[in-house]
């Protein structure tokens, strides 16, 4: 194993002493301990409601809430730490955009244009938009690979299109879309671009401005921080110009029996006690994830990918969906083996100490794309070795065995 990776799957407590493979990182990594104790230093030092108090626990918590905020717009390359809205999670995100800004500026006739590969959290909020608006859904569609075609994309966006949504690193394929691309054909159709990062964030450097996403959305989770936090940057001009998501505690100005007036950004967006634990859990995981580096991850990664790929190419009834390519998978591989149902060699699986997730991975609309029910997915993190998936393919070379087909 390699040196660094070694050292730095110590700083994991859930990983030691035990079997466990791990595979399931797509749906939620783990936590370094870095992480627990930046939050255990804020719960034993400052504990108490961030925004309100005048008392300096509460001054604080406050700052420290802010601080976090501007951890995550150095992370993402935001102009303005006034940009980072805290959520729950990517989907409380997706949803806040969809309300705030879908329904204000949808039309009969205008189009929301999304992708066939989308999470239902990038789908479901739209599909509202387009009920309660007239507004049309198209969705582009890729090739079997994953690719977006240029033509693909220049056929979908056009005139009519008002909000144009992609996540930028499929949770089923693994494949990253060309965001820059289709940002520069929404904005030059006066579309606004939204990318669902989920997937993205804690896999490769994001800035959202190269990127030209007006809307970046996800969560802490999935890079190594807490659940419950999440974060939505939006271009400062468009969310000044929108309506609150939630309405009541922290979010106003000013209150009379009849109407209010709303705080200043980002706290226009961010109604009730906010969960300023978790956003710095979510700064001490950037910070991890920068002291590891971007490097690492990708490089680790891909060679696991590289290493997963060739190994499940070894087995006659495993067929692996997407790009051939391991390089365009970031980390994830899903795929299924003949004659089992994806549920069934999960379950297996885990009594054999092995994590992955099965199902249709909140993309029911791919799935029947791809033209199954659902899949196995093995989702790779830096902190996952060659041994792994060596033991990792093995049993799975078995699963048909000990489903009773015989191999
Ligand atoms: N969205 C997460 C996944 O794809 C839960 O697994």
């Amino acid at each position: 194993m390699n040196r660094l990776i070694e050292q730095y799957r110590r700083d994991f407590p859930i990983l030691q002493g035990n079997d466990v493979i791990y595979f399931d990182n797509a749906a939620t990594s783990q936590r370094p301990v870095q992480v627990m104790e930046a939050m255990r230093v804020f719960n034993d030092t400052c504990n108490a409601n961030p925004l309100r108090g005048l008392y300096a626990w509460s001054v604080e918590a406050t700052e420290a809430y802010e601080r976090a905020r501007e951890a995550v717009a150095d992370f993402i390359g935001a102009a303005h730490a006034r940009e980072i809205i805290f959520t729950r999670n990517t989907t409380e995100s997706m949803n806040l955009v969809a309300y705030s800004y879908g329904l204000s500026v949808c039309r009969p006739g205008d189009e929301i244009v999304i992708t066939v590969m989308e999470h239902h959290s990038n789908i479901l909020p739209w599909q509202m938009v387009a009920r309660q608006t007239g507004a049309k859904l198209v969705y582009m569609e890729p090739l079997a690979d994953g690719t977006l075609t240029d033509e693909e994309i220049e056929s979908k966006i056009t005139s009519k299109a008002k909000i144009v949504s992609v996540g930028h690193v499929s949770n089923v394929m693994g494949v990253t879309n060309p965001i820059r691309k289709i940002a520069d054909a929404a904005h030059a159709q006066g579309a606004v671009m939204v990318v669902d990062g989920a997937q993205s964030t804690p896999h490769m450097p994001v800035n959202v401005r190269e990127l030209g996403a007006d809307f970046y959305a996800f969560s802490g989770h999935k890079m190594m921080g807490p659940m419950g936090i999440g974060v939505l940057y939006g271009r400062e001009d468009l969310l000044e110009a929108m309506p609150p998501f939630l309405t009541g505690g922290e979010m106003i100005e000013y209150v009379t029996r009849e109407s209010a007036t709303y705080a200043e950004l980002p706290h226009k967006f961010e109604a009730g006690t906010v969960n300023a634990m978790g956003a710095v859990g979510l700064e001490a995981a950037i910070k991890y994830m920068k002291k590891v580096g971007f490097d690492l991850i990708m490089s680790q990664e891909e060679l696991l990918t590289k290493r997963l790929m060739a190994a499940l190419k070894e087995i006659p009834e495993v067929t692996v969906y997407g790009s051939s390519d391991p390089t365009r998978h970031c980390g994830i591989v899903t795929f299924n083996i003949e004659g089992c149902h994806p549920h069934d060699v999960s379950s297996v699986l885990d009594t054999e100490h092995v994590d992955i997730r099965a199902g249709h991975h909140c993309a029911q609309p791919l799935m029947k794309f791809m033209g199954v029910g659902s899949t196995a997915r093995a989702s790779l993190y830096f902190y996952n070795t060659e041994e792994e998936v060596d033991r990792f393919a093995e049993k799975v070379s078995k699963v048909r065995g000990w489903l009773g087909y015989g191999n």
